[in-house]
């Protein structure tokens, strides 16, 4: 069977680099690169950093982030597939939201590069969002042998 783990985490800073390490030392399974390693936990570093600052606004009574990871073993190397969902406010336009340099926190020094970040260093990337509802982001990484 292949390997999966789920983790719900608050959305608060502190999280951040738990988030981080625990999906890297689950993504170990596959004997990853250190520059494989490197590039999934700053992708997973800027999407939980993304559900923490952007997601949820004043006091919801949830903010939560949820991590689904899965090992895809392939014959040679492999494959970590992350899904990383939040249930905050959505975004409105996600094509806007993807271009290098967008942001919507200009005066709190966001760059507005953390989706390109993510579409760099990982194979395949996708978001899907409902304004109001939430935003998962989908990504995989594949490892070589
Ligand atoms: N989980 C989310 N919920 C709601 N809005 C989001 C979420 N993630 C991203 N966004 C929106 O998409 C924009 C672009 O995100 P991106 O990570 O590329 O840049 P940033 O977070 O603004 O800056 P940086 O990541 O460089 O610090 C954000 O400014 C925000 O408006
Ligand atoms: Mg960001």
């Amino acid at each position: 069977m292949e390997n999966y783990m789920k983790l719900e985490i608050a959305a608060i800073g502190e999280n951040e680099s738990f988030a981080r390490s625990a999906v890297a030392a689950f993504a170990l399974a596959l004997n990853p690169s250190l520059s494989e390693l490197s590039d999934v936990k700053t992708a997973v570093s800027e999407a939980v950093t993304n559900c923490i600052v952007h997601a949820y606004e004043g006091e919801d009574a949830q903010k939560s982030i949820l991590i689904e990871c899965r090992i895809e073993k392939r014959t040679v190397g492999g494959a970590l597939h992350i899904a990383i969902t939040d249930y905050g406010k959505g975004i409105q336009d996600v094509e806007q939201a993807l271009a290098p340099f967008f942001t919507t926190l200009e005066d709190e020094e966001r760059s507005g590069m953390g989706f390109t970040i993510m579409q760099t260093f990982m194979t395949e990337f996708s978001v899907a969002s409902e304004p109001g509802k939430g935003t998962k982001i989908v990504m995989m990484k594949e490892i070589a042998a």
